[in-house]
């Protein structure tokens, strides 16, 4: 029996199988961080298309924590109504819905994308790299602002109707800037040692498991390794997921790289072994993500017990309706619109 195909209880929530549409920026918000038609279209498409999750794109807690000025964002009631509108059609298909919550931090506005109103702001001033802006170092009142403007979201993404959060806390974003030494060279309380490099993620997390419902699951997407010597790596990634996961984190979405322009490696499964030990050594539930395309691969991470669900990006953009051509292909049941039901068996006329 196909375990991709399988269902996936966490807290109150059942995925109908482990395909998760991996977040993924489109770029496409219209003024203020609102979402657009363009959203309710790609959304709504992958979730005809079969996911069992679909997990929307990194969506800014406040607008200095913006990649772009065209970013989702979950900072002002106005951005409410476009979400709920898109979360209602995502139900209506069978399946569940997330939204990535994300701070930019130092790599806010990049100099590609162009200049942002607000000041870009990180854990030390130390830019990402030549030509991007120095960061403002946060200071106590700074900190505790980002932390409010997370548990905020929160509770707009529940009021919004979100199944599941997802903490973006990988890619060089301000989190990961506080968890690598690479960003993070403070010497107060929030740097030096893992523990004080973890200590404001965890606050953020715990500030959003307490204002999002108990029985919603909570997600957090880390950056597994640095790929840089003296950088984070997959020990420490270990001893933060152990805590995430005693803080209420329901699963490691194990992703890599971004704190620093180093190219990650380009292999089918590259980002499996940290959550493979993840999943065995902290004992918290893993994705598997990383240039998953095969239905026989995706199915396979599953069986041997290398993670919990499966993430897809860049395959979902290109084939939304994967997951229905993956249960043709594993002898699954597919859950297949009825709307296109006439096309479910090939040489049907
Ligand atoms: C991404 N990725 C990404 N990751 C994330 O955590 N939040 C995001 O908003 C985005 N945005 C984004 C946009 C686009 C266009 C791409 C292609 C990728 C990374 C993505 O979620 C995924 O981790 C990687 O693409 C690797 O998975 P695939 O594409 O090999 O399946």
């Amino acid at each position: 029996m196909s375990m991709l195909f399988s269902p996936y209880t966490v807290r109150s929530v059942t995925l109908r199988n482990r395909i998760v549409v991996s977040p993924m920026c489109q770029y496409s918000a219209g003024g203020d961080g609102i979402a657009t038609d363009w959203h309710f279209v790609h959304y709504g498409t992958r979730a005809v298309g079969g996911a069992g999750l679909v997990l929307l794109e990194a969506t800014a807690v406040e607008p200095r924590g913006r990649i772009s000025t065209e970013d989702l964002g979950l900072y002002h009631e106005r951005q409410l109504p476009a979400l709920q509108r898109i979360v209602r059609f995502v139900h209506e298909q069978g399946a569940a819905c997330g939204i990535q919550l994300a701070h930019a931090g130092r790599k806010a506005f990049s100099p590609k994308k162009g200049q942002g109103p607000q000041e870009p702001v990180g854990p030390s001033p130390i830019p990402f790299d030549e030509g991007w802006r120095v960061p403002l170092e946060l200071d106590e009142a700074g900190l505790q602002a980002v932390a409010a403007a997370f548990e905020q979201a929160a509770r707009w993404a529940h009021e919004v109707g979100f199944d599941v959060i997802e903490i973006h806390a990988a890619h060089g974003y301000l989190l990961h800037e506080f968890l690598s030494p690479v960003a993070n060279h403070r010497s107060d309380r929030w740097g030096g040692p893992l523990e004080a490099r973890l200590a404001f993620p965890l606050d953020v997390v715990r500030r959003v498991r307490a204002a999002w419902p108990e029985a919603k699951p909570l997600f957090a997407r880390l950056s597994t390794t640095d790929y840089l010597p003296g950088g984070f790596d997959p020990d420490q990634a270990v001893e933060v997921a152990r805590a995430l996961g005693q803080a209420g984190v329901d699963l490691i979405d194990c992703s890599s790289g971004g704190i620093a322009p180093v190219r990650p490696p380009d292999y089918p499964g590259y980002q499996l072994k940290p959550a493979e030990r993840i999943r065995r050594e902290a004992g918290v539930p893993t994705s598997a993500l990383g240039l998953i395309t095969a239905p026989e691969m995706a199915e396979e991470v599953l069986q041997n017990g290398r993670a919990d669900v499966v993430l897809l990006g860049r395959e979902l953009l290109r084939h939304p309706y994967w997951p229905l051509d993956a249960a043709r292909a594993l002898g699954a049941e597919a859950p297949w619109p009825r709307q296109y039901l006439r096309a479910k068996r090939a040489g049907d006329r």
